[in-house]
């Protein structure tokens, strides 16, 4: 049996071919996924398998997605891959956010390490791929900017034109900046990102662009990989939680449909329990699991946070989100704009440094910590999504006591670090730096 798509929905699951052009199920509606056979190999070879491969100097073997092919078997030629050796991102231990937090010990997977920058390189190797595959030669996307970063990326790479979707004056320069340095036709859009999102999919239909957003199942595939590397650089052992930041939520959605699998296919004895934190502005999913009815989605609709890679008030991924936390007995937290700043400058202050939407993740374990919903001395995985570069005019109207909420409040500089202006002075800079720091 090949890979095929198959609906989410229980009461449908419709299976459709693997080469068809679908983001929701033609039947129902609903999402679909990747579904396959289980994998030739047995658990202990497909480990030794994996581990032997970083040895390779072979592109697909030095991916840190392709590496673990045999989860993601949807392609028939593997001459369609596009890869800029992603993935391949490291576990760094960070003593000071596990005080920071309440934890004894704390371990953050950076995705930052990633070629663009962020998460998003995982998924779109795969995406991309689909979309050679397929013959497509235009692929588009809206982005609150990551998603368009990396998308310009590996389609420049391929030869295949970028058509990117912004939310105008609301993604950070660093990542508007990578979309034209790739290449991409980029088209701000006077709107927000669940606005462009249906444009966008009434375009793609209308113009047969191949759309690359995480609705797109296979941008799912290549996410999974994130969980799979964790634990392969784990030998296998998996933690008591793994904690992400949640937007548009299609990261979670992986992660559960990986570690989902790797429990099926018996690489691993035990299920982490997952942990998804929104920004308080836009935290719809958050809302979802408060309430009592969980049957359908209440989106906000002017969603606000300086987090603006997850300022998205109608999260299109939230029904496998649901199913992903629910199964792994997991939780969904929010934090304030003064919590995620904070938490971005702890971070900082590791000598890790990441953006302000995967500083969530430090934030909502605080949090989580308090409520006693994480124990002290559980095994955490952390995840930060995308790289400290990202969104400097952030960091720096922090640190200077510059950073407004939103709603107009001033973010206090609770870890500021100002620079200090000196004189051209050996007497004046050598007196400065003798006395005791501020
Ligand atoms: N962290 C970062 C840095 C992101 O860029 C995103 C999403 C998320 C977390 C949330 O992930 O959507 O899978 O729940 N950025 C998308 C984009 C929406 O367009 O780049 P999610």
């Amino acid at each position: 049996m090949p890979a095929e798509l198959i609906c989410f929905e229980r009461f449908c699951r419709a299976r459709y071919s693997i080469d068809a052009v679908l983001y929701n199920c033609p039947r129902c509606g609903g999402l679909l996924e990747v579904t396959y056979p289980p994998p030739a190999l047995d658990p202990d070879q497909l480990k030794r398998l994996w581990r032997e491969r970083r040895t390779s100097n072979a592109p697909l073997d030095q991916s840190g997605v392709w590496r673990f092919r045999e989860c993601i078997p949807f392609l028939d030629d593997e001459r369609h891959v596009v890869t800029l050796r992603e993935g391949n991102t490291p576990l760094l231990e960070a003593p000071r956010a596990a005080i920071y937090a309440g934890l004894d010990r704390l371990v953050f997977k950076h995705q930052g390490f990633n070629p663009t920058g962020s998460f998003k390189d995982n998924g779109m190797t795969c995406g991309a791929a689909q979309a050679m595959r397929l013959g497509k030669k235009r692929v588009a996307c809206v982005s609150t900017g990551n998603t368009s970063a990396s998308m310009a990326a590996y389609a420049a790479a391929a030869g295949m034109q970028a058509i990117v979707f912004i939310p105008h004056g609301n993604i950070s320069y660093g990542k508007l900046a990578q979309a034209l340095e790739y290449g991409a036709r980029t088209l701000q859009v006077e709107a927000n990102f669940d606005q462009i999102l249906a444009l966008v999919r009434v375009l793609a239909e209308r113009l047969g662009i191949y759309l690359l957003n995480s609705i797109n199942p296979f941008r799912i595939e290549g996410q999974k990989s994130i969980m799979v590397e964790m634990l392969d650089q784990r030998d296998w052992t998996p933690p008591d939680w793994v904690v992400l930041p949640g937007g548009n939520l299609g990261n979670i959605s992986a992660f559960g449909k990986a570690l989902r699998e790797m429990y099926e296919w018996k690489l691993i004895r035990k299920m982490p329990r997952l942990a998804v934190v929104q920004a308080e502005g836009s935290a719809p999913f958050y809302a979802l699991m408060r309430s009592m009815d969980k049957s359908s989605l209440k989106p906000v609709e002017k969603p606000e946070t300086l987090a603006t890679a997850i300022r998205i008030g109608d999260p299109v991924s939230w029904p496998k989100a649901l199913h992903e936390v629910l199964n792994s007995r997991g939780a969904v937290t929010k934090a304030s704009e003064q919590e995620i700043a904070d938490a971005k400058a702890q971070i900082g202050a590791c000598g890790i440094g990441c953006e302000p939407a995967s500083a969530a993740t430090l934030a909502g374990i605080r949090k989580l910590r308090m409520s006693n919903v994480i124990a002290e001395n559980a095994d955490v995985v952390a995840v930060l999504t995308g790289n400290l570069l990202k969104d400097p005019d952030y960091i720096y109207r922090y640190h200077t006591g510059q950073l407004q909420a939103p709603n107009g409040v001033p973010i206090h500089p609770t870890y500021g670090n100002q620079p200090t202006v000196v004189p051209n002075d050996a007497d004046k800079i050598a007196e400065l730096l003798s006395a005791r720091p501020a």
